[in-house]
């Protein structure tokens, strides 16, 4: 066959670089019948290698092989400055990975399907080496690129898709967290608040508890004293209208400058007063200690019932001008608890309720059990409510609304760590103007707390 021959009329000198023996003996055999010079590598190296020593007319390369592929030995071999013009033509398997745009992609000039269609090869070659497809390739080189550059967006958009959806679960972990921690962290202030505050309450009920105890007890005496030297007076008095004119105007002068009658009263008075300030002083010391726990009482099994109702005995005295109170109790098993600890919270409860009642309004106890294990407690008002911005602070020691001498803040504080040494747990629902809820959740035994804690 006549030899193909540039226009200079030197023989085309085709580089073929392939790993695969069979291919390459096809390629030679039906290259060198059209009457091309054949030159051959073997891998990406030794193509790069052999195009630079005989600089061909066109490389055909094969773009799957090992060590060095076809793709990286194109991109090479385009960025050798002498080599740039060699047309490479890419022998890939389109319906593999887009392997023809990534062939154009990485430089090559054109492509030629594999497996070969030994039909059509050598006239596409030949059309190749005389540059009739350059033309056609240019724009096909466009569209391929076009669609490469598709796919690469649409899978980068699925990636920054994919990224976006982590992030935003990421985020809502972090969030999750960030509460998590926020809440132990509130817990774990409280907790120490207590803490602190119970030492503080425990020093300070010590201190104070002897002198209150004198006064109260000094008191009391002194006023049977008094009412034994008003009894005396009076006896004088009785005799008086006997004594003799001479002695009797100094004392009835004297009466009338000291005001003895004014006097009489407003003493009785000063010592009703002092003693009930010093029964104040002393419920405040009880409940210090109390809050602190200096009395510990023993763990019974109690019913809430009777709890609630010896309480409501006690506080009737503040309740009955206040409120009408409704018992609507439930079946309750008896509580493993600290019954004389639960009756404060109860009267602590009932005693607030009272107080946000203005003129008149109705106090419900309503009691309950959740399955065999829960106990509930309401204690419903229909007071003043609470607003948002304070319900936060009620269990705070010392927090109160009242006014100085009807509040002390502890009530609510005391009844906390009462009822979460109960391993129970307080809720409060509460509305401007109509009212509030305390709900005491109380497990019915101590035991599983006991055990797990
Ligand atoms: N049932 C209730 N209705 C409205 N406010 C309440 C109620 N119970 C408690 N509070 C609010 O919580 C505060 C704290 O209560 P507490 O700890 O018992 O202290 P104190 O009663 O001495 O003020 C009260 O001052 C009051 O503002
Ligand atoms: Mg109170």
């Amino acid at each position: 066959m006549e030899g193909q021959q540039l226009s200079s009329g030197a023989v085309v000198r085709i580089l073929y670089v392939e790993d695969d023996p069979a291919n390459k003996a096809l390629v030679h055999k039906l290259l060198v019948n059209a009457g091309y010079q054949v030159l051959e590598a073997s891998d990406g190296i030794e193509g790069i290698n052999m195009a630079q020593a005989e600089h061909p007319d066109l490389i055909l390369m094969d773009m799957n092989m090992p060590g060095l592929d076809g793709y990286e030995a194109t991109t090479r071999i385009k960025a050798i400055a002498d080599l740039a013009s060699i047309p490479v033509i890419a022998i890939t398997a389109n319906a593999i990975d887009g392997d023809r745009e990534r062939s154009l992609v990485a430089g090559c000039d054109g492509y030629i399907s594999k497996p070969i269609d030994v039909g059509t090869f050598v006239a596409t070659v030949t059309s190749y080496v005389s540059g009739k497809q350059e033309v056609l390739e240019d724009s096909a080189k466009n569209g391929y690129l076009k669609e490469y550059n598709r796919r690469l967006v649409e899978k980068l958009e699925l990636k920054v898709r994919e990224l976006m959806d982590m992030n935003a679960q990421l985020e809502k972990r972090v969030e999750v967290k960030i509460k998590e921690l926020e809440s132990a962290q509130d817990q774990l202030l409280q907790s120490e608040k207590m803490a602190s505050i119970g030492q503080l309450a425990a020093g300070v009920a010590h201190e104070i508890n002897n002198p209150v105890g004198y006064i109260n007890s000094n008191i009391g005496t002194l006023k049977r004293y008094v009412e034994d030297l008003f009894r005396m007076l009076s006896a004088y008095e009785g005799v008086e209208p006997s004594l003799p004119q001479q002695q009797r105007d100094p004392v009835v002068a004297l009466k009338k400058e000291i005001d003895l009658n004014f006097l009489k009263e407003d003493i009785a008075q000063l010592v009703n007063e002092s003693i009930e300030g010093v029964t104040r002083v002393r419920q405040i010391v009880q409940d210090l200690k109390d809050f602190s726990h200096v009395d510990e009482a023993e763990w019974q099994w109690a019913n809430l019932h009777r709890g609630i109702d010896s309480t409501l005995n006690i506080v009737n005295n503040e309740l009955k001008y206040k409120a009408d109170v409704v018992k609507e109790y439930g079946d309750l098993p008896d509580v493993e608890c600290i019954a004389s600890q639960l009756n404060q919270v109860f009267m602590n409860m009932l005693v607030n309720a009272a107080h946000a009642i203005e003129s008149r309004g109705t106090i419900t106890v309503r009691t309950g059990k959740q399955g065999d294990d829960w106990v509930w407690a309401k204690i419903m008002d229909t007071g003043n409510g609470i607003p948002p911005d304070k319900i936060k602070r009620i269990f705070e020691p010392f927090f109160t609304t009242k006014p100085v001498g009807k509040g002390t803040g502890l009530g609510l504080s005391l009844s906390y760590s009462i009822v979460q040494k109960h391993h129970g747990r307080i809720e409060v629902e509460s509305e401007a103007g109509k009212g509030t809820t305390f709900t005491v959740w109380l497990p019915v035994t101590q035991a599983e707390a006991k055990a797990g804690r």
